[in-house]
Parts: C-alpha cells; structure tokens; sequence
C-alpha cells in the first residue's frame, strides 16, 4: 500500500512542477473572476460594448478620453467601455489586471498585497481604492478563493496598457 502511494505521489509531481499553481486553483479562480464581474470594469470593451477577448482584464484603455464631468452633482458618468468612471470622487481607471510586467498589477501586487487590497481597499503604497471598485464585497471572500484569483490573473495573457492615474476630486466642506 506505502508503495502504492510513493508511486501516485511520484506521478503527480511532474503535473504540479508545470505551472506556478495546481490547474484547478487556476480554474477555480476563473470562475471567480467571471462571476466577481470583474471584467465589467477591468477588461475594455469593443465599438459594439462586448468584452475585448484580445485585451481581456487589460483596464482602461491608455488612449481612450477620459469620462466628462457629471452635470448633476452625485451622478457618476461612465466611459462607454466602463472602464472609467467620473463621479464625486474624481476620475477613476479601472487596472490593468494582466501580468504584464511594466504596466500590469505584478508591478506592484504580490499575492499578499493583493489579498490586502481586496480586504482593506487599500493599495501598497497605503492609499485608498477610489469607487466603484466594490471592494468591501470582494472582502467577504475566503483566503483559497482570493488566492485563486491571483492564481488566475498570473495565468492569463499579459497586455501591455499604462492604465492613467486616477484624478481625486479636491474635498469640499
Ligand atoms: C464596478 C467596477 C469594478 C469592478 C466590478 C471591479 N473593479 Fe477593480 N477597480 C475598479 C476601478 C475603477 C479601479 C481603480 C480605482 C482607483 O483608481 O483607485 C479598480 C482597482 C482595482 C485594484 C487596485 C489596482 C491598483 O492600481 O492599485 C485591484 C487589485 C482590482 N481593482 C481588482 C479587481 C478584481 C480582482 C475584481 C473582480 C473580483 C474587480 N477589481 C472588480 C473598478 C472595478
């Protein structure tokens, strides 16, 4: 029976050595990552607003205007990707989520970070996450699923896309 197990165990080994993290944590938080919307607000969207597979996760594109100004105040205007948002807050992009190693999250993010960000909306330089990441949603997420999302978003096609600063608007009262 021992023999039995060291001979599964060796089979395996080859399996996990392929990949940075096991395929089904990788699945696991592809299911995560569609379901958690992320896309609606990460990945741009093409002229007749579906996802753009080719730029998938890849945020607000680097070329694209930035949202007008609201007209009302409270009222939050959107590009038409949805990938960035005018609102009281200021102007916020949403990230380029891709491994691309200048321009996406794992210039900045590890793991660890990451997991921080999505429990604290916090960045790792200590600043706030503008809106509307939902964030405070995604905290309620469990330590596996968080890192098998990050799994994920070391697995997919880095783009290269220097998603813009946000704008803060200048605090009144
Ligand atoms: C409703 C829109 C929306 C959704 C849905 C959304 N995000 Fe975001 N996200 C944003 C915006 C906008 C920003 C930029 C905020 C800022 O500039 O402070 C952002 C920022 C982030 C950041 C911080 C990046 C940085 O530069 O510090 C991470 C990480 C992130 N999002 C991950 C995710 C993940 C993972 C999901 C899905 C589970 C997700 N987001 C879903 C809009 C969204």
């Amino acid at each position: 029976m021992k023999k039995m197990t060291l001979l599964f165990s060796l089979c395996a080994l080859p399996l996990f050595a392929q990949s940075k993290a096991p395929t089904a944590v990788v699945e696991r938080g592809a299911y995560l990552v569609t379901v958690g919307g992320c896309g609606d607000c990460h990945t741009p969207k093409t002229a007749s607003i579906e996802p753009d597979r080719a730029r998938l996760l890849s945020g607000s594109p680097s070329n694209a205007p930035a949202p007008s100004k609201p007209i009302k105040s409270g009222e939050v205007v959107s590009s038409a990707g949805s990938t960035a948002f005018h609102g009281p807050w200021g102007i916020s992009y949403g990230a380029n989520l891709t491994p691309d190693p200048e321009t996406g999250i794992v210039k900045e993010y590890n793991e660890t970070s990451f997991i921080k960000a999505m429990r604290t909306g916090k960045t790792p330089d200590g600043g706030s996450i503008l809106p509307p990441m939902p964030w405070d949603n995604y905290a309620k997420m469990t330590d596996d699923d968080l890192k098998a999302m990050w799994a994920y978003l070391q697995s997919i096609k880095p783009v290269k896309n220097k998603v813009k600063p946000p704008v803060r608007a200048k605090k009144t009262g």
